[in-house]
């Protein structure tokens, strides 16, 4: 049943380059064909999703978009929040369910209200669902799970085809619900003329995720050694920003809830607005850097992390061939993570795999049950 894999997630990590394949199957035509009797390619549509075709107009011209999750599902629309407002141009929030319900936040006639959840039976999601239907809102599932709850109450969806997610801890889930997010994306804006561009660089990039994913799933090994070093360290700060805000929040989760270690992912917008008191020579600090429109604040903020000492244990998530991050991290001995580039968006998609590997080989190295974490349970049906 495990493959050959010791455990689930170990198994379901490095599943993924097929699970986002999956995800994609059938519903992205990855070139532009010329039809005949049109020179114009971009009236081929290029993103199929059938769950969601006939609600595409009433998505576009509503007033704007609320994903709605809990735990990694949620952390799964932080980090397509950004590709969802610049492709669709609509107003995008996100929104924990339980917050949502305790705050009965408005929510109107006209807005689309997007319910993310790999089992498709989690409690507080299925009541915000049923609360943003009572308000008229279009709701949409995005679920891995045909037939569970949430697919059947909402008004449209799409499935992300990841395959029976069994560990406790959502790995292949997540990055299925970044990709297939990210193809909502695609469907909304495939009229927009100014948007060909992006959408071509995105598609593109979506087309090479499964190998992207399999370059960092070789980073196995190194992650080992790196998890060997911080197995004895009490707490882990994960510093990231834009699309890898979502990637520092949920390593911090995945570093919580399996290697049972205290973990904290943290805006690094806000690192000066109290965290940096944490900061010492012996705090364990991990910075997502990769190449993107914030990779200049991100040097910075290492800089700035180096001047307070942050030198024993600082792991810094960059692209391969960041000659200036590496240069900047040789100098003071700390450990890089060097994974593929790929186009912004889609950054939190590989830049997660080695960091739930090391989560993983975290929970081997200390000691503790890596599919059943204590006082978990694979789906919360109760509020
Ligand atoms: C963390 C994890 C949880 C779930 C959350 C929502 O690894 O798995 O945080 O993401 O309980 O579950 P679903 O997605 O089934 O609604």
């Amino acid at each position: 049943m495990k493959g050959g894999f010791d455990h689930y997630m170990q198994k379901e990590i490095h599943e993924q380059p097929e699970s986002i394949y999956q995800t994609m199957r059938g519903r992205v035509r990855m070139e532009p064909q010329v039809q005949e009797g049109s020179l114009d390619p971009y009236k081929q549509q290029r993103i199929k999703l059938g769950g969601l075709a006939e609600h595409l107009e009433t998505i576009r011209s509503g007033r704007r978009i609320v994903f709605v999750g809990c735990g990694t599902s949620y952390h799964a629309s932080l980090a397509s929040r950004q590709t969802v407002e610049e492709l669709v141009n609509l107003p995008v929030a996100c929104e924990l369910a339980s917050d949502l319900l305790d705050r009965r936040c408005p929510i109107f006639r006209d807005d689309t209200c997007v319910f993310v959840s790999q089992s498709g039976e989690t409690a507080d999601t299925l009541a915000a669902l049923e609360y943003a239907k009572s308000r008229g809102a279009l709701c949409v599932g995005v679920t891995n799970t045909v037939g569970s709850a949430i697919a059947r109450s909402t008004h449209c969806g799409v499935h992300i085809n990841a395959g029976c997610e069994i560990g406790v801890a959502s790995t292949k889930a997540y990055t299925s619900q970044i990709a297939a997010i990210t193809m909502m994306a695609l469907a909304l804006s495939e009229d927009s003329i100014s948007k060909r561009e992006p959408r071509d660089a995105v598609i593109e990039g979506l087309a090479h995720l499964p190998d992207k994913i399999r370059q960092a799933l070789a980073l196995d090994g190194e992650m080992r050694e790196l998890a060997a070093k911080l197995k004895g360290e009490q707490s882990l700060l994960v510093f990231g920003r834009g699309y890898n805000y979502a990637t520092a929040l949920e390593a911090a989760l995945k570093v919580k809830e399996v290697a049972l270690m205290h973990s904290e992912g943290i805006l690094a917008g806000e690192m000066k607005h109290g965290p940096l008191a944490l900061v010492d020579e012996s705090m364990p600090i991990l910075v997502v850097a990769t190449r993107d429109g914030v990779h200049k604040k991100m040097v910075s903020v290492i800089e700035q992390l180096l001047a307070r000492g942050a030198t024993k244990h600082l792991l810094v998530v960059c692209n391969e061939g960041d000659e200036e991050v590496a240069g900047l991290c040789a100098s003071h001995g700390c450990s890089l993570i060097r994974v593929p580039q790929v186009v912004d968006c889609l950054a939190p998609v590989v830049n997660i795999v080695p960091l739930q590997l090391l989560a993983y080989h975290l929970t081997v190295l200390r000691g503790f049950n890596v599919d059943q974490p204590r006082n978990l349970a694979k789906s919360v049906t109760v509020l």
